[in-house]
């Protein structure tokens, strides 16, 4: 078997190359620079640029390759990010999107078999009631940022392209899922990075932080990938999967087992500038769907992924 995932050098795109190895499956990916792969315990993953600026290149691509599985990462994926970069966002998640999307059609057409995962988030459902929690895939959407609004839009297009088309596409939905290697501008990297900085000195003994009062799903991304390869070989075509841990755990909470893993005195100093314009407070998922019908279980417990990311972070010699 051949995949390919756009955005592989992405966090969660090493991981996901990283575990279709380890299954025997040979991985492509694009890339928007020509540098080599970093940080990929395998190896052996070919790279191709590709911006997925146009259809007719992407299917260019999905020719040369000809892969039977097609996981699409590459988007832009900060929830802050998105209020300050609307109209970027909405251009990476799903003008590049619908591009892929309408290549795909045209290489099924060859390729009757290729299978297609496009990856969504738990943004899409925005605004949910406390009587709607724990979220399903049937909950309403009422996405509240822009990076919610292009992915609901996303999962949207991809049922409308297995209807019209029968494209053979699935959609994952996942909660917040962490690890080493995550970029900067994500609660637990910004949180354990400070605490490491501060454990070399490198900064003060105060850790910024933003609104410690919500709560959310934190899911392993090595469970998150072992979940996207079993929805691509044996998900429903045309479906969604929530991918999530089924619990909410408090951002206060996720500082308090960073500090707790140093032996600094930290001052915790809550910084308003990170406050994002709309917060949603309690945030958790269901992931019944993908536990009942492709016998997912996650694997990882989310004091183990802290401690890992916090001795990722220590372990690098600048932690910059
Ligand atoms: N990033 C960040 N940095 N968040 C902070 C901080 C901080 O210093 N302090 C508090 N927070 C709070 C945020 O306000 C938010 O409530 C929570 O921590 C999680 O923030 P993020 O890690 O940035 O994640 P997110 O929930 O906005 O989005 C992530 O999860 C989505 C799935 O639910 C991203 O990974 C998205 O790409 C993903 O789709």
């Amino acid at each position: 078997m051949k995949a390919l995932i756009t955005g592989v050098q992405g966090f969660v795109g090493k991981y996901l190359a990283d575990h279709l190895l380890s299954h025997g499956i040979e991985v492509w990916g694009t890339s928007r620079e020509d540098s080599p792969l970093l940080c990929l315990k395998n190896g052996n993953v070919k790279i191709i640029k590709n911006d997925l600026n146009s259809e007719e290149d992407i299917l260019g691509l999905l020719q040369k390759v000809k892969p039977d599985y097609i996981f699409h990462l590459a988007g832009q994926s900060n929830v802050k990010k998105s209020w300050e970069d609307k109209e970027g966002t909405f251009y990476a998640n799903v003008n590049k999107t619908i591009f892929l999307l309408d290549a795909c059609v045209r290489y099924q057409q060859e390729y009757p078999n290729v299978r297609l995962l496009t990856v969504g988030s738990s943004e899409e459902y925005g605004r949910v009631e406390p009587h709607e929690l724990p979220i399903k895939e049937t909950t309403p959407l009422r996405p509240m940022s822009p990076y919610g609004a292009s992915k609901a839009a996303v999962s949207m297009l991809i049922q409308q392209y297995h209807k019209a088309h029968g494209l053979n596409v699935i959609h994952a939905r996942p909660f917040n899922h962490i690890g080493p290697g995550q970029a900067d501008g994500f609660v637990t990297t910004d949180f354990a990075k400070q605490v490491v900085l501060i454990e070399k000195e490198l900064i003060s003994s105060t850790i910024n932080v933003g609104d410690l009062s919500s709560e959310r799903d934190f899911t392993d991304v090595n469970d998150i990938v072992a979940a996207y390869l079993l929805m691509i070989q044996k998900g429903q075509l045309g479906e969604i999967y929530n991918v999530c841990s089924g619990e909410s755990i408090s951002i206060n909470k996720v500082l308090n087992y960073f500090l707790s893993f140093s032996q600094k005195e930290i001052q915790v100093n809550v910084d308003e500038s990170k406050f994002r314009p709309i917060e949603f407070k309690k945030y958790y998922g269901s992931s019944e769907k993908l536990k009942m019908q492709l016998n997912w279980t996650k694997l990882h417990a989310i004091e183990d992924s802290l401690y890992e990311i916090y001795l990722y972070l220590k372990e690098q010699p600048n932690t910059i």
